[in-house]
């Protein structure tokens, strides 16, 4: 699909250059999260899944996929720690580049937003703490979770950069690494949750010493260069805040630029929770000044404000969740300013291969 064919004028369907990737659009495909990978391994019915939100010269990045045995919270989410996972993979990837995609995988440690069921031997989830997320939030009896040892530390450290070595030999562009949305490395970040006495607690720099033990290791692996971040400061999901993201986001952003990261993709603090907008005073300038790569924000946009956002430079990429959820030729839908389909929550987290999923009817019927 020639997602500018005859409406290059928008500016998120100008082109690009994100590094080394020439991009010929600014609209992303933010990671999507689809619990349909059985068994934690990737199926072949999320070949037409990506293919279908692939255009030439785009951005895909892959559901956030599990660095360990220790990293799952969630029913069938894709890992990406065993040989199988690897090979499952390939074609994903394989038909993504086909169509001229640029693929990139989101890889992922929940931490303590697990369950025993979700655990090797049916262990405690892993965390910078003890605390756990209340049981019963969002429906789920989540269990009490045991802080890391220091001298563990470095063991999950390494599980991110094995889990980017593999994501490069299934033939992915790059990784995202998942510091967003109150998951391990946004636990240690932020101060709502991090309770530690070691250097990986108190200060803010000791809090984001751990993400970035694991920048430094990823990149160090498959080159910055092919390495992007997610965080998003501002958000409170599971129970995950901090007191003072205005220091946490910057810090952050500037302490990526010593690595020369690739990308940064950060969440609006509009959404304070997953799926709403808040109205808000707060907005991700700094940490866009702040950072020297690529700037992608996510978060509540519409072809209006992605537009915007572009237009006044205060971003270069835009990701759209659940409208590239319900519309797999969103590009070309904004380039024509076509009605858009509405997308369907109750089928978001379903097992189903199909439903809520592949059946989301294009503009027009793909020759
Ligand atoms: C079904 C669904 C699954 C999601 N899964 C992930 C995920 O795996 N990783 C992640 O970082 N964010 C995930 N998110 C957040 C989205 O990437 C995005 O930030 C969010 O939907 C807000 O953007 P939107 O308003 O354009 O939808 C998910 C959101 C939805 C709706």
């Amino acid at each position: 699909m020639a997602a500018t064919a005859g409406a290059a004028t928008i500016p998120l369907l100008t082109p690009y250059k994100m590094g080394q990737f020439n991009l010929s659009h600014r609209m992303v495909l933010p990671p999507l999260t689809r619990n349909r990978s059985y068994n934690n391994i990737p199926q072949p019915h999320a070949i037409l899944y990506y293919s279908q939100r692939a255009t030439n010269g785009g951005l895909l990045i892959a559901e956030a996929t599990g660095v360990s045995d220790t990293a799952q919270g969630y029913p069938d989410t894709p890992g990406i720690w065993t040989k199988k996972q690897v090979e499952a993979w390939k074609p994903i990837v394989d038909a993504v580049h086909e169509k001229g995609g640029i693929f990139f995988c989101q890889i992922w440690h929940v931490g303590r937003v697990s369950t025993f069921g979700f655990q090797p031997n049916g262990e405690a989830p892993i965390s910078c703490t003890s605390k756990g997320v209340t049981p019963g939030l969002d429906g789920v009896d989540w269990s009490p979770p045991r802080p890391l040892r220091t001298e563990e530390i470095p063991l999950v450290v390494n599980d991110f950069r094995l889990a980017a070595r593999n994501a490069i030999e299934a033939g992915f562009d790059g990784v995202e690494i998942h510091g967003a949305n109150g998951y391990l490395i946004d636990q240690f970040m932020k101060d709502q949750v991090n309770d530690r006495t070691d250097q990986y607690g108190g200060s803010l720099e000791n809090r984001c010493r751990f993400a970035l033990e694991i920048v430094e290791a990823v990149a160090n692996e498959i080159g910055a260069e092919r390495v992007g971040m997610r965080l998003s400061p501002y958000a409170s999901y599971m129970e995950t805040g901090d007191s003072n993201p205005e220091a946490l986001g910057p810090y952050m952003a500037k302490a990526l630029n010593k690595f020369k990261l690739l990308y940064l993709h950060v969440i609006e603090p509009r959404m304070i929770k997953i799926n709403d907008k808040y109205e808000t005073v707060h907005s991700l300038l700094q940490m866009r000044s702040a950072f020297e790569g690529t700037f992608i924000s996510a978060g509540g946009y519409n072809r209006d404000e992605g537009n915007k956002a572009v237009a006044e430079s205060n971003t270069d990429l835009v990701a759209f969740g659940r409208l590239f959820l319900a519309n797999p030729d969103l590009p070309k839908r904004f380039g024509l300013n076509a009605p858009l389909n509405k997308y369907n929550r109750s089928t978001f987290y379903i097992p189903d291969p199909v439903v809520g999923y592949t059946d989301y009817p294009f503009l027009e019927v793909p020759a």
